[in-house]
């Protein structure tokens, strides 16, 4: 029982609750990978790659903030406990101890790899049943994909 109502149809809502909790998990998991490499990258380009890496917790945990309350909004209850992001993210984990800043980029571009995938997976999903969240999933992709070009163009 829900006790936020919307107005779209249970299937539909069942698409749009799937996407907008899978994205959660990825934007909480990748605000974490992201954090775990700015404490412990060690190397040359360490300041800039710290500090990068900031910006890309700042927009995960933004988005992930309107990605959560979107589900809210349609009456479905989002779930981002640690055992839930654990057990459901597609984010290869970040190995433990001090990290290469070459390695860190690698991370990084991997982790927002696969996380653009899975989002670009969702706005094809949403596009009938819920275009409001598409342009959510849409924007923060953008977000992501940037995120992405600036930690390839470090690696090449
Ligand atoms: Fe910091």
């Amino acid at each position: 029982m829900s006790v936020v109502k919307n107005a779209l149809p249970e299937a539909d809502l069942k698409v749009v609750g799937e996407a907008l909790q899978g994205a959660l998990v990825d934007l909480v998991d990748l605000s974490l990978v992201a954090k775990q490499v700015h404490w412990n990258v060690v190397g040359p380009r360490f300041r800039s790659v710290h500090l990068q890496l900031d910006e890309v917790v700042t927009s995960a945990r933004t988005h992930s903030d309107v990605v959560a309350e979107r589900a809210s909004a349609l009456g479905v209850t989002p779930d981002g406990r640690a055992s839930t992001v654990a057990s459901t993210t597609a984010i290869t984990g970040v190995p433990e101890g001090w990290i290469k800043d070459a390695d860190a980029v690698r991370i990084l571009v991997d982790a927002l790899g696969v996380v653009i995938n899975r989002m670009r997976e969702r706005i094809q999903a949403t596009d009938e049943p819920d275009p409001i969240t598409q342009d959510l999933l849409i924007g923060l992709t953008g977000d992501l994909e940037k995120h992405h070009w600036m930690f390839q163009a470090e690696s090449a």
